[in-house]
């Protein structure tokens, strides 16, 4: 995008203004050019002002542009392409055309809201501009089975950049649910493509609930969902959210495709509000019942059942409840 190049120099001129004839000669832009790509950042929200002195950036737009993710994020692959779209079906489908088409391990694509964004269960998944709608392309070199592991990974990336930017009571409900308290704030949902009996990709799509109004949700899910804006009472800067998760799922990541996920299913037990507390898990119009005692290597959920006897779940609707 050209006009970066201009949004480059004016962050760097850390507050002074500068003038046209330094764009120019740093960019070899014409001054009509400069007037041009000026007037597309302030369409994205950018707040520059202008006089005789030249231009001057004085405020910056709370919005996921790849430009503001991109700007000081320590990874080697993750986000290194960013696509931005202001709005989209789902990001999940724009992924898996891009995915499809050839596209690298760690692309990313960002919406400012989601027309009909997915939820697990073929559930609609609201989105409305002010959260984080995404979705990370991964090709890890493993067998499917162990691709639902990666929605855990994924989860513990969330659950801890939370923990670390609230500091509230964040917690990972089975299987992929992040709460703050016993309110749901962020999902995941993992697709993926094989191909003869291996991954050929991975889309991870990660929604999270950050500078919404919660009266916007819908009444039946107004008291099981909350946002980050709602429980602290302030705006969340969301580039520099996502920058740290990133840099925490590249991490975790790593460690998956190096073998180590009982490391980091350690670190899920840990964050897991669902471990310890009595469930009902619905699946296919039945239900279990019984306390969560643990979750395996596989990420299928322990339960202790009434009678005493251990069930493994590999899916299926997650409720904490409590025994009648
Ligand atoms: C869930 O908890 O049910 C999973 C929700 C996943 C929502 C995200 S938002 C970005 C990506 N695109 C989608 O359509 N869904 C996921």
């Amino acid at each position: 995008m050209p006009q970066n190049q201009i949004l480059k120099l004016l962050y760097n001129g850390k507050g002074e203004f500068i003038t046209s004839k330094e764009i120019e000669s740093h960019t070899g832009f014409s001054k009509k050019q400069i007037d041009d790509y000026i007037q597309i950042l302030k369409e994205e929200g950018y707040i520059i002002d202008e006089s005789e002195s030249g231009y001057h950036l004085s405020g910056t737009p709370n919005i996921l542009l790849p430009y503001e993710i991109k700007k000081n994020l320590r990874t080697k692959y993750l986000g290194k392409n960013i696509y931005f779209y202001k709005e989209v079906d789902s990001t999940n489908d724009v992924a898996r055309k891009l995915a499809d088409e050839g596209a690298a391990e760690g692309t990313i694509v960002i919406a400012e809201s989601q027309r009909s964004g997915k939820g697990r269960r073929g559930k609609k998944w609201i989105s409305p501009s002010g959260g984080v709608w995404m979705t990370i392309i991964l090709r890890p070199d493993v067998e499917p089975n162990k691709a639902p592991q990666l929605t855990l990974v994924a989860g513990v990336a969330v659950a801890e950049t939370l923990d670390q930017e609230c500091g509230l009571d964040i917690g990972i409900k089975w299987p992929n649910d992040i709460l703050i308290g016993d309110k749901k704030v962020s999902g995941i949902l993992t697709e993926v493509k094989t191909d003869g009996g291996i991954v050929d990709y991975a889309l991870v799509g990660i929604g999270i609930d950050l500078n919404m109004d919660i009266n916007i949700f819908p009444p039946e899910i107004r008291g099981g969902a909350t946002s980050l804006k709602a429980e602290l009472d302030r705006e969340i800067k969301g580039a520099e959210l996502v920058q740290r998760f990133l840099q925490r799922f590249e991490y975790y990541y790593g460690e998956f495709k190096e073998g180590n996920f009982r490391d980091i299913l350690k670190q899920w037990r840990r964050l897991s509000s669902t471990i310890g507390t009595y469930v009902e898990v619905h699946k296919k119009g039945r239900t279990v019942y019984g306390e969560a005692v643990g979750v395996n290597k596989d990420g299928k959920l322990i339960l202790e059942m009434d009678d005493g006897s251990l069930r493994k779940i590999i899916s299926g609707e997650c409720i904490h409840t409590k025994k009648e």
